[in-house]
């Protein structure tokens, strides 16, 4: 639990976390990337409010995110997500903004210009109604987008892909946790928007992707899967494979479904056997899959199947699984490890 003192008027601290004897309503605020948006959540797992303003076709038109143009469409959409949650909270509780307990934003890692604009709007909110300020680390929020309407406790081990970070945590506790495995080059997420780039998919590409895997046959391509020590990840060769194999065709028609759904066959193996190599170490009977990429069918497939050998299994909805605020809320909430300086500053890269 916290006791948070940086108010700016009242001094008696606000208890937050799951040892707390009040009920704690967290508003929180991310817009690392290229989403704007803001949640309000109930003790960690009980979803209040939930808006998010995408900027995907604005970034389509030039095939990825334009860091200038993320910011000043956060610019223009913070305060419309802002009013919108407090609109639905208002609407679905009856809660009104003095109601909420504190205010929470992600501090990094991600595009500065981008979490400059939340993290100073959930800044501004917590001084304008004197509650607590708390800031978030993205890819711990990530994780936490698992205990959203679950029972999930840790220790569990977690698989976190995402565009930018492809990671194996051993979640000990709340608030303790160890990286035991991550990629030595390209993220999964990166993988998959490369690879759908070769082929000439538009942006976004990974869900593009993982849809025509859907339609293709998963070994009609035999991609190699790196060989990497330990718990580590290596995503880099099977792009150039692919790159290779799509210039074999030069001249004639691209089979794309197939190219596809093996490259999808070889990155979910890939995690599934580092992450089964991680439980068995470990020991843990609880395993988690989190960030953007857990959004992928094939992936998602592979790692419930685990439920048929005894693991409990916890991947969070669609909607929790892309960047959203209401997982950022909640790990407010569980995580200990948090900022609750209010002069804290965004950061770009995990330090
Ligand atoms: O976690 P996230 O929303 O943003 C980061 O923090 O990076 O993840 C975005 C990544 C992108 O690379 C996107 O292509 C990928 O997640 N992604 C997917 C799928 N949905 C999103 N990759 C593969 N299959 C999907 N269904
Ligand atoms: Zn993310």
């Amino acid at each position: 639990m916290k006791n948070i003192k940086n108010k700016l008027f009242s001094q008696e601290p606000v208890e937050i976390g799951p040892n707390s004897n009040y009920e704690n309503y967290i508003m929180a605020i991310e817009s690392s990337c290229d989403e704007t948006a803001c949640s309000i959540v109930k003790n960690g797992r009980e979803v209040i409010a939930n808006v998010v303003a995408s900027q995907i076709k604005t970034h389509a038109q030039f095939g990825g995110v334009i860091p200038e143009i993320a910011a000043r469409e956060h610019l223009d959409s913070i305060n419309i997500v802002i009013e919108e949650a407090f609109r639905q909270a208002k609407e679905n509780i009856g809660l009104n903004p003095e109601d909420i307990t504190a205010f929470a934003g992600t501090v990094g890692p991600g595009l500065v210009g981008c979490l400059l604009v939340g993290l100073n709007a959930a800044k501004t909110l917590a001084l304008t109604y004197d509650k607590p300020f708390i800031g978030v680390n993205h890819l711990n929020a990530h994780l936490c987008g698992n205990y959203i309407d679950t029972d999930l406790k840790p220790p569990f081990m977690a698989l976190l892909v995402s565009g930018g970070h492809t990671q194996i945590i051993d979640v000990k506790s709340y608030s303790e946790q160890e990286i035991i495995g991550e990629t030595v080059d390209d993220a999964v997420g990166e993988a998959y928007d490369k690879v759908a780039r070769l082929i000439g998919l538009p942006y976004p590409g990974g869900p593009r992707l993982d849809k025509l895997a859907q339609e293709g046959s998963p070994f009609a391509y035999k991609l190699p899967e790196a060989r990497v020590d330990g718990l580590n990840f290596s995503f880099s060769g099977l792009k150039t494979a692919v790159l290779r194999l799509v210039k074999s065709f030069e001249g004639k028609e691209l089979p794309v479904n197939d190219i596809c759904a093996s490259f999808q066959e070889t990155v979910s193996s890939t995690l599934l056997h580092k992450l089964k190599k991680a439980l068995e170490e470990s020991g843990y009977k609880q395993v988690v899959i989190a960030g953007g990429v857990a959004a992928n069918s094939e992936i998602r497939k592979k790692i419930f199947n685990l439920q048929s050998e005894g693991y409990t299994v916890f991947a969070p909805p669609m909607k929790y699984c892309t960047d959203n605020a209401a997982m950022v809320a909640s790990c407010a909430y569980f995580n200990t490890n948090t900022f609750d300086d209010i002069n804290v500053e965004v950061f770009s890269r995990v330090k």
